[in-house]
């Protein structure tokens, strides 16, 4: 049977099957190719969609913004502090008001129940643009991106180094684990992701022929591997108190050229950004000034290396963004 997706929320790649997946994938190349050659491909034409942000974005926002201008759509963004939600309006009667008026909803925030009751409540495809839990619509760039790179997504041999338990550690586990890839989470203890979703994480990498894997050693976590992904170490909406005891924790799990030299000599490095790579940012001169260290996750030297995927990945968010808005919207 042709999958089908038309009306469905996308909260978390857990909620897609392996094949609506590639589908999603495969269609995101389809718009590329569109947009690529100049072909325009306003199917959603008269169809209305809202961009709910409770967090601050580049990608993610233009993402939407680009893909919904594409495909013909009216697109309203409400920032952060400017709706009424949560402060005088529930979240289930401000998903009712929005469910009235528009056809999509996108949602960054803070808790996946957050977005869970958007869902359950609009009667309209809630797109999870990122919460505390998971950040899905990166998820479909990140494999398209590997996909495009390394010309297949089964047996590759990915490594995330970092807080493995924060949001893209989470969702990049999902991923790997239902696309069939060796998953490395590459991190203290005290960052590994949830027990609960490594034992599901687990079981359907087992199905998909891929792995699971959780190792503290820096040596063994990188050898061999296809790719090497980070993040930053202190995520939005955690307090800056937490500087201080991340960096100690996450010092030894920077991206350098040693992850990278025993990494395949075809290894990708990979980043949903944004990065701290060097002192160029408010926040990287300060860490800088306060800790001695102008480098964080990545070095600059990996950041501008041939083996940087990241600007690609990143362009990729538009394409994948519109298949998803297509998708569950056509
Ligand atoms: N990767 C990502 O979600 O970027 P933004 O925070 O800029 O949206
Ligand atoms: N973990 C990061 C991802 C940003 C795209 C954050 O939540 O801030």
């Amino acid at each position: 049977m042709a999958v089908n997706l038309r009306g469905r929320s996308f909260l978390k790649l857990l909620d897609f099957s392996p094949r609506e997946i590639r589908y999603l994938l495969d269609l995101s190349r389809n718009f590329k190719d569109l947009k690529r050659a100049g072909t325009p491909h306003r199917y959603l034409e008269g169809k209305n969609i809202v961009l709910l942000f409770e967090k601050t974005s580049t990608r993610t926002r233009c993402a939407f913004e680009v893909a919904g201008r594409d495909l013909g759509l009216g697109v309203t963004y409400l920032d952060p502090g400017s709706s009424q939600m949560g402060k005088k309006e529930s979240i289930p009667d401000t998903a009712r008001v929005l469910g009235r008026m528009y056809d999509g909803i996108e949602y960054r925030g803070f808790s996946q129940e957050l977005v869970q009751t958007l869902a359950d409540y609009a009667g309209v495809p809630v797109w999870n643009g990122l919460t505390d839990q998971f950040h899905p619509t990166q998820m479909l760039a990140d494999l398209l991106t590997i996909e495009e790179k390394l010309g297949h997504l089964k047996g590759v041999r990915f490594t995330y180094m970092g807080d493995a338990r924060n949001n893209m550690g989470n969702s990049l586990m999902v991923a790997c684990a239902k696309m069939g890839l060796h998953f490395t989470a590459c991190a203290p203890k005290e960052l590994f992701p949830a027990p609960e979703l490594v034992k599901t994480c687990k079981a359907i990498a087992a199905e998909e022929g891929g792995s699971v894997t959780l190792t503290e050693d820096v040596k063994e976590g990188t050898t061999g591997a296809d790719v090497i992904y980070t993040d930053i170490w202190v995520s939005m909406g955690e307090p800056d108190s937490v500087w201080e005891s991340r960096i100690k924790l996450l010092r030894p799990y920077q991206v350098n050229a040693a992850a990278m030299a025993n990494a395949k000599d075809t290894a990708l490095f990979m980043h949903c950004l944004p990065s701290f790579h060097d002192t160029r940012t408010t926040i990287g001169a300060e860490i800088a000034e306060k800790f001695g260290l102008p480098e964080m996750e990545v070095t600059d030297e990996v950041f501008e290396s041939k083996q940087s995927v990241v600007f690609d990945e990143a362009e990729n968010r538009m394409h994948t963004i519109k298949a998803v808005i297509y998708a569950t919207l056509a």
